[in-house]
């Protein structure tokens, strides 16, 4: 092909409308994305709490700590994360190098916004001799204040790790936190904080379906309450959920985490039966309403024009990578 003009368009020009165009209502979204995947030379993480098509078209699916060691490892040129702000933000802080590109910057998380720094820097003030674990759902400048990163999935591993002498605060889902205190026998001081999604199931509903499933199990992310942990039959990270549904022989679960999980759980048991948790009311409260920002057009468009772009400043990005990986080194 030959251009009449001195400067040729660039690759992008050709390949790419602008940055802002509208979408081209005749597209077929799935098969641009996947295109742009190969043009932008990019990888679609996502986890398990993205709606079902999203999911489809990822790269990879996993939890928290599945999703940081991806992120960590991946050569791709861009990163599209499909989650929520804080493992997009852990992305970037373990792979500099990369573009992240996110859907909607938006998609934030309650337990990030329950703790925010500056109270997380004074609470750590009067107990200056305390272990600071702190939970990955948070955000960069908290991570940066802790001396130690956790998840669901190894929550239970850093706790061991920590001399029986010191004193652990741990940050910021009191309900995680109180689940490991009580399974590890180990006193911690809880941060108050938690999941608006997790805390949403009723459990007026849940014994009332085991009641009328009485061979369903009852398994539950440790982001919910005590009372629905206390009947639960596994507690785990949404990984760890989806595999006790694969490997258990129970044929009908009652799921008491984000009702995204359960389009992998029925795709791996077809021939199994998943009932979501109730939630509270009649609202559909057991979706995140921060991962459901999450749409095609968005990671058309992030893909298309590589914004929003995630970015942080370099010395925050460096204190805030030792604790995650600290936690890596012990996973
Ligand atoms: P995991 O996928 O690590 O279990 O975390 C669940 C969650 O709430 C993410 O926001
Ligand atoms: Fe945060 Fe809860 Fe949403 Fe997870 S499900 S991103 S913990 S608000």
């Amino acid at each position: 092909m030959t251009f009449a003009g001195p400067n040729p368009p660039t690759l992008q020009a050709l390949d790419h409308p602008p940055p802002g165009a509208s979408i081209d209502p005749s597209l077929d979204l799935e098969e641009e994305i996947q295109r742009l995947k190969r043009t932008r030379n990019a990888v679609v993480l996502a986890h398990y709490y993205q709606d079902s098509e999203i999911q489809d078209l990822a790269d990879f699916i996993g939890d928290s700590l599945q999703l940081a060691q991806e992120a960590k490892k991946t050569t791709a040129d861009v990163i599209l994360f499909a989650g929520v702000h804080f493992m997009a933000e852990t992305a970037k802080i373990l792979n500099p190098e990369r573009i992240v590109v996110v859907p909607d910057m938006k998609a934030g998380c309650s337990l990030a916004d329950g703790c925010p720094v500056d109270r997380y820097r004074a609470w750590r003030q009067k107990y200056p001799d305390a272990v600071g674990i702190t939970y990955i759902n948070c955000s960069a400048e908290v991570k940066a204040e802790s001396d130690y990163i956790c998840t669901s999935s190894n929550a239970e591993k850093i706790v061991r790790a920590i001399p029986e002498d010191k004193e652990i605060l741990f940050a910021p889902d009191k309900n995680l936190g109180r689940y490991l205190v009580e399974k590890l026998g180990r006193p911690m001081r809880l941060w108050q904080g938690s999941c608006m999604v997790h805390e949403t199931f009723s459990l007026k509903k849940i014994v009332g379906l085991r009641e009328r499933h009485p061979d369903a199990k009852l398994i539950s992310h440790p982001e919910c309450e005590e009372p629905v942990l206390r009947l639960s039959d596994f507690i785990g990270s949404t990984t760890a959920l989806l595999k006790f549904t694969i490997a258990d022989p129970a044929t009908k679960f009652i799921v008491a985490t984000e009702s995204g999980v359960v389009h992998q759980m029925r795709k791996a048991s077809p021939h199994k039966e998943f009932i979501e948790g109730p939630p509270e009311g009649n609202c559909a409260c057991n979706e995140c309403p921060f991962m459901r920002l999450n749409t095609m057009e968005k990671i058309y468009l992030a893909l298309r024009d590589l914004e929003p772009r995630l970015e942080m400043p370099e010395a925050l990005r460096e204190r805030a990578r030792v604790p995650i990986e600290r936690m890596l080194a012990l996973s």
